[in-house]
């Protein structure tokens, strides 16, 4: 595995779940790790320091660096005094990897003001506040001349890049994170930071609330297991992944496959404004069934179904 003796690193969300494991792998790696866990409920309500507590004693007992801290990453001054803590406790920081998340599901026509702006805040919000603040310090150590290699890692979603019925909050976050991180990559190239992003799949308690109980298979390779996508995060933390920015990798199980973004598509071209019936009649002509999204399970079964056929 790469070595990240030395590197610092924060896991946003790290008490439970996929974030947990990211921590862990981490620390493994070397890396001296910020355990940063609000303890919310799914729904994102409460506090309790106890899960990010649990994953510091658990990286501190296999001889590895952390530390806990609680804040809320939704709270912009609270992810800078996250970042802050990094710096303190351990004189720099080279990593942040954003997971935190909370889901509120409900069909769009039902769909309280709440719902929206609590799952937007903690995904979209939460992604943006802590990799501004570290921007900046990175921003700073690149003015005063140090070769930077530092990393942000994001946490996009099968809902938010195929689209998944009931989630409108979270998937058009999702979405939004897929588009941060392109942007994000483009601006940080210039400072020595790398931006990408995972849309996983795995078994935690967003999901079994989601599909209900998803149980463990008796032998074999676990596909849902959350361990799965933090040696992703680990290789691409590695110094040499310098040129691998920009990018959404979407994993289940062994298959990770190197989503294409928005592209160019079927074009309708002529030199001259489009006349509104002329288009339609193109539009109709080219797609005489229409044309209408598959939906995440069927995105979910192409992606993965690929990459299994490869291996
Ligand atoms: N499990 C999957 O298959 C799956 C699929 C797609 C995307 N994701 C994404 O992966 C990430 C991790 O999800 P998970 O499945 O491990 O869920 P999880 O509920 O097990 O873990 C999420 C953690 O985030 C913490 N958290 C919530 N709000 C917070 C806040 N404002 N500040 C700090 N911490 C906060 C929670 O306390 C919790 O420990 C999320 O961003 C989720 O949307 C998961």
């Amino acid at each position: 595995m790469p070595n990240l003796e030395g590197k610092v690193a924060i896991v946003t969300g790290a008490g439970r779940g996929i974030g947990r494991e990211h921590a862990l792998a981490l620390a493994r790696a070397g890396a001296s790790v910020v355990v940063n866990d609000l303890g919310a409920s799914l729904a994102g309500e409460g506090t309790d320091t106890a899960p990010a507590n649990e994953v510091v004693a658990e990286i501190e007992a296999h001889g590895g660096a952390a530390v806990a801290d609680g804040e809320n990453v939704a709270d912009f001054d609270g992810a800078e005094r996250m970042v802050r803590r990094a710096i303190d406790t351990y004189g720099r920081l080279d990593i942040l990897v954003n997971n935190a998340g909370i889901t509120r599901d409900r069909m769009l026509v039902n769909m309280s003001e709440d719902e929206w702006d609590a799952v937007i805040a903690v995904h979209l919000k939460g992604h943006f506040a802590p990799t501004r603040h570290a921007a900046a310090y990175w921003r700073e150590c690149s003015k005063d001349g140090e070769d930077v290699r530092a990393r942000v890692i994001n946490t996009s979603s099968p809902s938010g890049v195929f689209g998944n019925v009931g989630q409108a909050n979270y998937g058009a976050a999702k979405a939004g994170i897929a588009a941060f991180t392109i942007i994000a990559a483009q601006e940080l190239a210039r400072y020595g930071v790398t931006v990408n992003c995972l849309a996983p799949n795995a078994r935690t308690r967003m999901t079994e609330a989601a599909f209900g109980e998803i149980p463990k298979p008796e032998d074999g390779f676990d596909l849902m297991d959350p361990a799965n996508l933090s040696p992703i995060v680990v290789a691409l933390c590695a110094d040499e992944a310098q040129a691998i920015t920009g990018q959404c990798f979407f994993v289940y199980g062994g298959a990770v496959n190197l989503l294409r973004p928005w592209d160019a598509g079927e074009l309708f071209a002529r030199d001259e404004r489009w006349d509104a019936n002329d288009f339609l009649s193109q539009l109709l002509a080219r797609f005489p069934d229409g044309s209408a999204p598959e939906g995440m399970v069927a995105g979910m079964g192409k992606a993965g179904g690929r990459s299994l056929q490869v291996s």
